[in-house]
C-alpha cells in the first residue's frame, strides 16, 4: 500500500500497539480498565485499587492493597532539593511547567535503571504515585510564598492530598469525589499523552524522564489542559441567557468549544455523565454554583447543534466544576489530571518495555532534492521572517 495511502494525520485510527489496560467503545460510550466498567470502579474501588489494577492487570487482594498504600505513604515526601528547585521558579509560572520540571528532577535522585527488575518497576511505581500529589501542593505553597506542609500519614491518597494543597484536613465527601475523580481520569488508552509517554518509553530511559515527556503533552488546551479552558470560558459567558449567542458565534467562527468532542467518543463520554453526579453530591451538601446552570443549558445547546457531528461533553467538561466545588485554584486542574493519569502512564510504561520495539515511524518527504550550496553573499533577499534587528534583550 503506498505511504499516501497509509498516510493520516494525527495517527487518526491508526493502532500504534497492542495493549490490554483499557478499552474504548467511541460510539457506545464504554470504557472498561482492564476488563472493569468505568462506572463499577468509580462506585466501589478507591484510585490506589484502580492504579494497581492498571498497572498490574489484576485487582488486588487486601494484603497487596495494604502493602501499596503503606509503601506509598512512606514514599510520599520529597528531597529538599527538589522544594529548594521550586523555590527558584517564577510564582507566575504555569503549575504544569513546574510539575514537568520537578517530575523530571527525580530522575537525578533516583538514576539507576533496571527495567528487567520487577522490584526496581515496584519501586519506581510507588515513587512517582507517591510523589507527584506531593510535588503538585509544595509549588502551590510556595508560589503563595508560604513553606510546603509534609504529607500526613494517617490520611488516605485523596484526603492526604487536599490536606497538602489546603493545610485543612478535607470534608469525607470531599476526599471520596476526589478520589473518584482520580479513578475517572487515571486512564484512556491511546491518548496523546500516553502515547508520548511510549513513544519515550520505548527508549528505554528512566520513568522519571516518561512522566515528564507525558505531562508535557497533557498540558495543551485540546488534552488535558481543556479542563481549565472550560472553567474560563463558563466565566466568560457568564450566564444562561448568552450561551446560545457565545455557541452560535463559535461555529460561525469554527472555533472549538472546550470540553466538548473527542476523537473516539461520538457520543457523551461516560465520565463526563459520572462528574456530573459528583458536581450535584458537592452542590447537595455544599452549595450550589450558579456555572453549574451555564454547562448545563451549553450542554442542551451544544449537542442540539453538533450532536449530528459526534461533538458531545468530554470528560473535561464538569470536573472542573468539581474541582470549584472544592475550593482548587484553576489552574491546578490540569495538574489534578496528571496526578491521575500517572497511573495510566506507567501502566503503559510497564507493558510497553515489557515488549519492547522503538517507535520511530516514518515520513512522507515533500521537500527539496539536490540543491547546490550557494555562499551567503550571493544568497538573495528571502525573509521567511521579518528579522527586525532587536535592541537589547528579547523578552
Ligand atoms: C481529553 O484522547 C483522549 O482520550 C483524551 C482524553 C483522555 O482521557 O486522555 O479523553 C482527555 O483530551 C479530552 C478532550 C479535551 N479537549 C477539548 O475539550 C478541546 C476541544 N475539543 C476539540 O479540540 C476536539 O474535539 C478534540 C481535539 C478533542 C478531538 O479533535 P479531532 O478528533 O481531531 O476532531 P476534529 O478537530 O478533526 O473535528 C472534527 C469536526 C470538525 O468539524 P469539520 O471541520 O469536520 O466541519 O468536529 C468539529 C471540528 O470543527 N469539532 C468541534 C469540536 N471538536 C470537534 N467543533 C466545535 N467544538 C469542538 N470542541
Amino acid at each position: 500500500m503506498s505511504e499516501e495511502l497509509l498516510y493520516k494525520p494525527g495517527l487518526e485510527g491508526v493502532p500504534a500497539a497492542r495493549s490490554k489496560v483499557s478499552y474504548i467503545d467511541g460510539r457506545q460510550g464504554v470504557l472498561e480498565y482492564r476488563g472493569y466498567a468505568i462506572q463499577d470502579l468509580a462506585e466501589h474501588a478507591s484510585f490506589l485499587e484502580v492504579s494497581y489494577l492498571l498497572i498490574w492487570g489484576q485487582l488486588p487482594t487486601r494484603d497487596e492493597l495494604d502493602a501499596f498504600e503503606h509503601d506509598i505513604r512512606y514514599h510520599r515526601r520529597i528531597k529538599y532539593r527538589i522544594r529548594d528547585m521550586m523555590k527558584c521558579f517564577p510564582e507566575s509560572g504555569h503549575p504544569m511547567d513546574a510539575l514537568q520540571a520537578s517530575a523530571a528532577a527525580l530522575g537525578l535522585f533516583y538514576s539507576r535503571r533496571a527495567l528487567d527488575d520487577p522490584i526496581y518497576i515496584r519501586n519506581a511505581v510507588v515513587r512517582l504515585l507517591a510523589k507527584i500529589p506531593t510535588m503538585v501542593a509544595a509549588f502551590q505553597l510556595i508560589r503563595k510564598g508560604n513553606d510546603p506542609v509534609q504529607p500526613r500519614d494517617d490520611l488516605d491518597y485523596a484526603a492526604n492530598f487536599l490536606y497538602m494543597l489546603s493545610e485543612r484536613i478535607p470534608d469525607p465527601l470531599a476526599a471520596r469525589v476526589f478520589d473518584v475523580c482520580l479513578t475517572l481520569h487515571a486512564e484512556h488508552s491511546m491518548n496523546a499523552s500516553t502515547f508520548s509517554a511510549m513513544v519515550t518509553s520505548s527508549t528505554l530511559t528512566d520513568p522519571y524522564a516518561v512522566i515528564a515527556s507525558a505531562v508535557g503533552t497533557l498540558g495543551g488546551p485540546l488534552h488535558g489542559g481543556a479542563n481549565e479552558s472550560v472553567i474560563e470560558m463558563l466565566e466568560e459567558i457568564g450566564s444562561v441567557e448568552n450561551v446560545e449567542s457565545y455557541v452560535d458565534d463559535c461555529i460561525t467562527n469554527k472555533k472549538k468549544i472546550m470540553g466538548f468532542g473527542h476523537r473516539v467518543y461520538k457520543v457523551k463520554d461516560p465520565r463526563a455523565t459520572i462528574l456530573q453526579g459528583l458536581a450535584e453530591q458537592l452542590f447537595a451538601k455544599f452549595g450550589h454554583d450558579e456555572y453549574y446552570d451555564v454547562a448545563l443549558k451549553m450542554e442542551q445547546v451544544v449537542t442540539d447543534r453538533l450532536g449530528t457531528k459526534g461533538i458531545y461533553p468530554n470528560v473535561d467538561f464538569y470536573s472542573g466544576l468539581v474541582y470549584r466545588k472544592l475550593d482548587i485554584p484553576t489552574d491546578l486542574f490540569t495538574p489534578l489530571f496528571a496526578i491521575a493519569r500517572v497511573a495510566g502512564w506507567l501502566a503503559h510504561w510497564k507493558e510497553q518495555i515489557g515488549e519492547n520495539r522503538i517507535f520511530r515511524p516514518t515520513q512522507i518527504y515533500d521537500g527539496h532534492h539536490d540543491r547546490q550550496y550557494v555562499s551567503i553573499e550571493n544568497v538573495n533577499v528571502q525573509y521567511q521572517f521579518s528579522p527586525t534587528p532587536h535592541r537589547g534583550y528579547i523578552q
